[in-house]
């Protein structure tokens, strides 16, 4: 299995491009089915969820011609039969052709998804949604056949503003009878670029963004042009990397306002930066003190960047507490930053974590337990003394788009063996 190895203290200094969107992309391969014409996604990053899409689609049929930072999809011939439980379970966002075969077909045949075990992670709202829509689901053990007569509109409120309910709604709404109403919605910005696409392709959404959504059914949806937004938690990992080693590094090709809430958390602690109308640039690195932290929905401190933001908290001076509201099993990899040499304790209940610093880093051979988590690692391996290698790093190469290049291009002396 191939590891990544990095030799440490080396800064990093340059210009670092950040891709499109993982949590977007993964959602809009799927919307696009939902049309009879041919669409193009831009802004496509090289990420192997992507490659798992796009195997969906050819095992459904779907026309698709993938160019370097795009995609094209034609799906008007595609055939609606079962996606099998491999492909379902490459990863989490398989969940979006529930949504998407339900609003072009009225019926679905796949089984339950994939992705990172941070957490239990049901699919109970979706379900819930799907049913309030008027469809009928057959689950034997983890496979689903979901079916209606017809999708009607209605009123569906959400226990928990959940992205991938949000979306999955969505995406069996906009070809629904009639009118429907998502209240508690997610309102991340993933979810605003989902539906902007649906929209050009003539879809009927409102509120995008709020916490209300509106879906007014439509008939037919025609070919369109979309750009993947910039993906804020690869964004928010280099800014991280730059504070803790970076001279004069530019993180490039981002939209400032999605990171606020990580941007105040680094300010709170001492990280200088120069926030400008598409980049932010970290000129050097300083003396920090320590914070808390506590992960929530949008706009709040985002959990994908909990562990990441954990490795710069070792760095701080005094004791840091984080606070995971959003998943029950997200501190493992806690567990391996202390094989580095990280001062952390995990309260019971695996909510809560305390973090001492500051404390000098050590390579080591560490294991990714997640996406995340194993970018947590590859930080501390920039900062850490001597050599760490980083095992399964599938994980990693899931959600970002060339990262051994990326760092190698500012200075990082780090390699995929
Ligand atoms: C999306 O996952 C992202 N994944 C996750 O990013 C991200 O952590 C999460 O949103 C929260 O921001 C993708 O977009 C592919 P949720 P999703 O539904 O949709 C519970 C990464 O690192 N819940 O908002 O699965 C659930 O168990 C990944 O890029 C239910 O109980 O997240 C969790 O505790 C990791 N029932 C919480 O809600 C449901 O039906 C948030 O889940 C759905 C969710």
């Amino acid at each position: 299995m191939p590891k990544i190895r990095i030799e440490g203290g080396h800064p990093l200094s340059g210009i670092i491009p950040i891709s499109g969107a993982k949590n977007s992309v993964v959602a809009l391969i799927p919307a696009a089915i939902l049309c009879d014409e041919t669409v193009t996604i831009s802004n496509v990053p090289e990420i192997t969820d992507v490659d798992d899409l796009e195997n969906i689609l050819i095992h459904l049929n779907a026309q698709i011609k993938r160019t370097k930072e795009r995609v094209e999809i034609n799906a008007s011939n595609i055939i609606n039969k079962e996606i099998t439980e491999t492909l379902s379970k490459k990863l989490r966002a398989s969940y979006y052709f529930m949504g998407a075969m339900l609003g072009k077909f009225n019926k679905v045949d796949m089984y339950f998804p994939g992705g990172c075990s941070i957490g239990a992670r049901p699919i109970n709202l979706h379900l819930k949604g799907f049913e309030l829509l008027g469809a009928k689901i057959t689950e034997e053990g983890s496979h689903f056949i979901i079916e209606a007569e017809k999708l009607k509109g209605n009123k569906i409120y959400l226990d928990f503003p959940s992205v991938g309910a949000t979306i999955n709604i969505m995406l069996a709404a906009v070809k629904a009878k009639g009118k429907t109403v998502i209240e508690n919605a997610a309102a991340e910005p993933e979810i605003v670029n989902v539906a902007t696409f649906l929209n050009n392709m003539g879809a009927k959404i409102k509120g995008a963004g709020t916490n209300t959504i509106t879906i007014s059914g439509v008939r037919y949806l025609h070919s369109c042009f979309h750009e993947v937004i910039p993906d804020r938690i690869e964004a928010g990992t280099y800014l991280i990397m730059g504070a803790l080693i970076g001279e004069n590094l530019k993180i490039d090709n981002i939209i400032p306002n999605h990171l606020e809430a990580l941007i105040a958390k680094l300010k709170e602690t001492g990280v200088e930066m120069e926030i400008g109308l598409d980049n932010i640039v970290i000129k050097e690195t300083n003396k920090y003190k320590a914070t808390d932290i506590k992960t929530l929905v949008y706009p709040g401190f985002p959990t994908d960047l909990q562990q990441i933001m954990a490795t710069f908290l070792t760095q701080c001076h005094g004791k840091s507490i984080i606070e995971e509201t959003i998943y029950e099993n997200r501190f493992q990899s806690l567990l391996e930053l202390q094989k580095m040499g990280a001062n952390v304790k995990i309260r019971k209940d695996n909510r809560k974590a305390t973090i001492n610093g500051k404390t000098k880093l050590h390579g080591t051979d560490v294991n990714s337990t997640d996406l995340r988590g194993g970018a947590s690692l590859l930080v501390a391996g920039l900062i850490a003394s001597g050599t760490t290698t980083i095992d399964n790093i599938s994980y990693i190469l899931r959600g970002y788009d060339n990262i051994v290049e990326k760092l190698q291009k500012v200075g990082a002396k780090i390699e995929i063996i």
